[in-house]
C-alpha cells in the first residue's frame, strides 16, 4: 500500500438517482437471457419417510453447541453488549489464528468486510477492480459502492473459480485489484493470482466468505491477498447470525481498516475525523457467538468434509450428476455440497430442484453471473461468459450441515436415484 492509497478524497460512498428506480432489462433481451432468469423456488414440503420422517431437510442448518450460552450469558452479566465489549478482541485474535494471520477486524457481515478492504486500499472512482462473473452480488456491489468499475471475467468449468488467462487478459492501466472468490469452499488458485498481482502491481482481494479453513498446499485462505474477508452469516461455516472479518498480514492495512470500520474515529482526538469512516462494527453479542464457534472451528470444518465423503460415494453410482472435485494441492471445506446435472440424468437440474422439495429436501441453485444481473447487465450487454452460465443453468446445491449423518445422506441420494429412475422411465 502507498500513502496515495491513504488519502481520504478517494474514500467514495458510490449513489446516484439511477439507484432509486430498479434496472431495468429491454423486453428483447429478456427473451435472450430467459434460460437464466431465477423462476419460483420450488415449494418445501415435509418428508414423507426416511430419518426425518414429517419434517424438512434444509440446505443449511446453525449449530450452536459450544460455548455460545455461556459466552452470551457473560455479555448480559457483564452489560456488554455493544461493539465495545471483550468479545470482539478475543474473536478477533482467535479467528486470525484460525486464518494463519496476524490481523482481523470484526465487522458487520461479509459486503461490509469487502467494502471496507476496498476503501482501506483507497479504491475510488476511475479505479477497475476484477472479479469473476460468477459469484454472489455482495463481490460486485462491493466494488460499486466505491465508485471504481467492476470488470468481470469467466468461471473456469473443473473448480468453478476464476479464469486465470481470462483474468490476465482484462488487466488494464486502469486495474487497481482483483477480487478472488473461493467459490462454494473451493480455494482460488492463490500462487497463480499472486504472481499476477505482484508483476502487474495490483491489490489482491480474498473473498473468502464460503471458505473459512479452506488451504492451499496447508497454508489457509484469506492470508494470501492483502486483505481476505468473510462473511459469518447464519448458513456460513462458522456464524454470528450476521457478521464479518477482514483478515491481513500488513499491520499498516489492519490499522486502517479497524479505524474506517468505526467511523474513522482519531485515535487520540475523538470526534475528529479525517477520514469517510463507516459504522460497520460487530457487537459484542455477535463476537461472544463468534468466538464459541471458533473454538470448534476444526470439529465443524471435518464435519462438513465428512458429508461431502458420504455425498461423494452414493452419488458416484448415479449417472448424469457431476459431484464437486478437489484440486490435489487443496484442502476444501464443503460449505455447500454442489452438483451439476446433465442430460443424462433424465430432468433438468431445476426439475430435479422441484421434485427434490417434494419430497422434503430443500437444495439452492448456482449464482446467476453478474452479467445476467439486471444492475450490470447494460454494462456487459452482448457479452457472453459460458462457463459460469452453464453453471448457473446446471448446478445446485444439497443440504450440507453438521447435523446431518450418514443415514441421512443415503436417504436423500436414494430420493435422487429414485427420481433418475422415474426420469429415465418416463423419457422411455
Ligand atoms: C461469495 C460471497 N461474498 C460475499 C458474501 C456476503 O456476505 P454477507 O451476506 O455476510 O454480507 C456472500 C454471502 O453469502 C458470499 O457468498
Amino acid at each position: 500500500m502507498n500513502e496515495a492509497a491513504h488519502s481520504p478524497h478517494v474514500l467514495y460512498l458510490y449513489w446516484n438517482d439511477h439507484m432509486q428506480e430498479p434496472s431495468v432489462i429491454s423486453s428483447a433481451d429478456l427473451a435472450l437471457i430467459r434460460d437464466f432468469i431465477p423462476g419460483k423456488e420450488p415449494i418445501l414440503s415435509r418428508c414423507k419417510s426416511g430419518p426425518r420422517k414429517s419434517k424438512v431437510y434444509s440446505v443449511a442448518e446453525t449449530s450452536l453447541r459450544g460455548n455460545e450460552r455461556i459466552y452470551l450469558n457473560e455479555c448480559v452479566d457483564s452489560n456488554w453488549i455493544s461493539s465495545k465489549g471483550p468479545f470482539v478482541r478475543r474473536f478477533e485474535e482467535q479467528f486470525a489464528q484460525q486464518a494463519g494471520c496476524e490481523f482481523a477486524v470484526a465487522c458487520a457481515n461479509g459486503t461490509a468486510a469487502l467494502h471496507l478492504a476496498l476503501a482501506t486500499l483507497g479504491i475510488g472512482p476511475g479505479d477497475e477492480v476484477i472479479l469473476p462473473t460468477f459469484t454472489m452480488i455482495a463481490t460486485a456491489n462491493a466494488v460499486r459502492y466505491t465508485g471504481a468499475t467492476v470488470k468481470l471475467v469467466d468461471a473456469e468449468p473443473k473448480y468453478l473459480n476464476i479464469d486465470v488467462e481470462q483474468l490476465e487478459a482484462a488487466i488494464t492501466p486502469q486495474t487497481k485489484a482483483i477480487i478472488a472468490v473461493h467459490t462454494y469452499g473451493h480455494p482460488a488458485p492463490m500462487h497463480r493470482l499472486q504472481r499476477i498481482a505482484r508483476e502487474r502491481n495490483l491489490h489482491l482481494i480474498e473473498d473468502a466468505a464460503e471458505a473459512h479453513g479452506a488451504e492451499i498446499l496447508g497454508q489457509r485462505v484469506g492470508s494470501f491477498g492483502v486483505a481476505g474477508t468473510f462473511s459469518f452469516y447464519g448458513n456460513k461455516i462458522v456464524t454470528t447470525g450476521e457478521g464479518g472479518m477482514v483478515t491481513t498480514n500488513n499491520r499498516q492495512f489492519a490499522d486502517l481498516a479497524r479505524r474506517l470500520c468505526n467511523h474513522a474515529f482519531h485515535p487520540e482526538q475523538h470526534f475528529w475525523h479525517e477520514f469517510v469512516g463507516f459504522n460497520y462494527r460487530m457487537t459484542n453479542l455477535q463476537a461472544a457467538v463468534g468466538l464459541a464457534q471458533t473454538e470448534r472451528f476444526d470439529e465443524i470444518v471435518n464435519a462438513r468434509r465428512r458429508v461431502r465423503t458420504w455425498y461423494d460415494k452414493q452419488l458416484k453410482l448415479i449417472p448424469g450428476i457431476q459431484t464437486p472435485l478437489e484440486s490435489n494441492d487443496c484442502k476444501c471445506v464443503f460449505w455447500m455440497y454442489s452438483v451439476r446435472i446433465d442430460s443424462k440424468f433424465g430432468c433438468s437440474s431445476h426439475e430435479l430442484r422441484t421434485l427434490l422439495a417434494q419430497r422434503g429436501i430443500e437444495t439452492r441453485s448456482f449464482f446467476v453471473p453478474m452479467h445476467l444481473q439486471p444492475i450490470y447487465y447494460n454494462q456487459f450487454r452482448g457479452r457472453r461468459f459460458p462457463v459460469a452460465e452453464d453453471l448457473c443453468r446446471s448446478g445446485f446445491y444439497l443440504p450440507t450441515h453438521e447435523s446431518l449423518e450418514e443415514s441421512d445422506i443415503e436417504w436423500i441420494v436414494q430420493q435422487i436415484a429414485d427420481i433418475h429412475g422415474e426420469q429415465m422411465g418416463r423419457s422411455r
